[in-house]
C-alpha cells in the first residue's frame, strides 16, 4: 500500500482584500446558494456587509447561519445541517474562528451522509464537496487542516473528527480579518498555532519535509506574534501570522499533533479551559516530557525560542532549558498563568483525567509511549 506522507488539496485565495472576490470564486465553482456559518458578531463588523456586497456581485443567494458556540456542540452541528439541506444550499462556508470553521464542517458531513455528526469520529463517510473555509483569527489552522473537533456536551467530550472526505475545497485568507481580533484572543490562537507546529514536528507521522516546515513556522510565530500583539494593524505581522496558522493546519494533515492537544482537549472538556490557554500551559510539561525521545528537536524549538544550549546538555536538561525557554515567551506577552481551582481536583477526578488524556487518539502519536504515571505527572505539574 502506498502510504502518501505529503497532501495540499485546498485552492488558497490570499491576499489583503480578498473577502471581496469570494462571490467570484463561488461563481467559477459553479456554486449558486452559500449556508454561510460564522457568529454574530460577523454582523456588527462589516464583515457579512462585504461578502453580501460580493455575492450580490455575482448573483449568489446565501442562508446566514449564526448558532456558532465554541467546542462546537454536535446538537448545533445537526440543526444548521436541517436548515441547510432544507434552504437547498449547495455549498457550505465556514466564516470565523476554528468553532465557525468546525461547525460548517459538521453541517457539510452532514448533507452527504445520515445520522449524528459524533458517529463520524468513528466511522467513514462518503466525500463532502462545496466546504469552503475564511478565517478571521489565526490559531486553528481548521482551513487546511482534515480536523473537526466537535464536542458531546451530554458526555463532557471533545471528539477530533478527522474528516479526509470533507477537506475545504477552497481557503480565503485575507490577513485584514484578522486584524481586529482583541488582544487575548490573537495571543491564545497564535499559541495554539506554536503547539500545532511544535507537536507536529515532533510526532511519530512527522517527515523531513514537514520538518522544514515547521522550522520555519515556528521561527514565523516566535518573531510575528509579539509585532501582532504589539502593532494590531500591523498587515504584514497579521500576514504572517495568518499563513503560520494555515500552514500550521496543513502540519497538522501531514503530521499530526500528539499528547499536548491530548491534554488540551482534555482540559478543555472537563475543566472548560480555553483550547489555546491549555495548549500553552502544557506545552512546557510536554517539552521535557518528549526531549528523551527527540533530544535534538527540543533542542531546535528551544533555540528559536532563544534558549542558549553549551551542547554538553543531557536530554533532560535540554527539555528543562526549552520549556524554560517557552515560559519566558509566553511570559513576555503576557500570558495569564492557569486559573484552576485545584482543591476541586481529588484523586477520582485527577485520574478521569489521567484516563481522559491516554485514551485521546493524538496521544498515540507523541514521541514517548503515553503511560498513566507520566501522563499524572503531567497533570500534576500543570494543574497544582
Ligand atoms: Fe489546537
Amino acid at each position: 500500500m502506498l502510504n502518501f506522507t505529503f497532501v495540499q488539496s485546498v485552492r488558497i485565495l490570499n491576499g489583503k482584500g480578498c473577502i471581496s472576490q469570494i462571490g467570484e470564486l463561488l461563481k467559477q465553482a459553479g456554486y449558486q446558494k452559500a449556508f454561510v456559518v460564522c457568529d454574530k458578531i460577523l454582523e456588527t463588523n462589516g464583515v457579512l456587509d462585504k461578502i453580501r456586497k460580493s455575492f450580490a456581485a455575482s448573483r449568489i443567494s446565501s442562508v446566514i447561519y449564526t448558532d456558532v458556540r465554541p467546542d462546537p456542540p454536535a446538537d448545533l452541528i445537526e440543526k444548521g445541517a436541517m436548515l441547510c439541506k432544507a434552504e437547498s444550499c449547495d455549498c457550505v462556508i465556514g466564516i470565523g474562528g476554528g468553532s465557525s470553521i468546525d461547525t460548517a464542517k459538521g453541517i457539510n458531513i452532514l448533507r452527504f451522509n445520515p445520522g449524528s455528526v459524533l458517529e463520524y469520529a468513528q466511522k467513514p463517510m462518503q466525500h463532502c464537496s462545496g466546504l469552503i473555509a475564511i478565517p478571521t483569527t489565526a490559531g486553528t489552522g481548521s482551513e487546511l487542516s482534515n480536523g473537526a473537533i466537535v464536542s458531546d456536551p451530554e458526555h463532557d467530550v471533545k471528539m477530533p473528527i478527522m474528516c479526509l472526505e470533507n477537506m475545504p475545497e477552497y481557503a480565503v485568507l485575507d490577513p485584514e480579518l484578522t486584524m481586529t481580533m482583541p488582544y487575548r484572543l490573537t495571543l491564545l490562537t497564535g499559541l495554539d498555532t506554536f503547539s500545532h507546529c511544535y507537536e507536529a514536528y515532533t510526532s511519530s507521522l512527522s517527515n523531513p519535509m514537514t520538518d522544514l516546515i515547521c522550522e520555519k513556522m515556528l521561527e514565523t510565530v516566535v518573531e510575528y506574534l509579539p509585532v501582532a500583539l504589539a502593532e494590531p494593524e500591523n498587515c504584514e505581522a497579521r500576514e504572517k501570522m495568518q499563513y503560520a496558522a494555515s500552514i500550521g493546519g496543513w502540519m497538522l494533515y501531514n503530521a499530526c499533533a500528539h499528547v499536548g492537544h491530548s491534554i488540551a482537549h482534555v482540559l478543555g472538556a472537563k475543566l472548560h479551559i480555553i483550547h489555546g490557554a491549555a495548549c500553552a500551559y502544557d506545552t512546557p510539561v510536554v517539552l521535557k516530557a518528549i526531549s528523551t525521545a527527540v533530544p535534538a528537536k527540543v533542542r531546535k524549538i528551544g533555540e528559536l525560542l532563544g534558549a542558549e544550549y553549551t551542547g554538553a546538555e543531557n536530554p533532560e536538561e535540554i527539555g528543562v532549558k526549552a520549556a524554560q525557554a517557552y515560559q519566558a515567551f509566553v511570559k513576555r506577552l503576557k500570558l495569564d498563568p492557569i486559573q484552576v481551582d485545584s482543591s476541586g481536583i481529588d484523586d477520582t477526578l485527577l485520574a478521569e483525567l489521567v484516563q481522559s488524556v491516554v485514551n485521546e487518539p493524538f496521544a498515540g502519536l507523541t514521541p514517548v509511549k503515553i503511560e498513566e504515571a507520566l501522563t499524572e505527572k503531567m497533570l500534576r505539574e500543570i494543574l497544582f
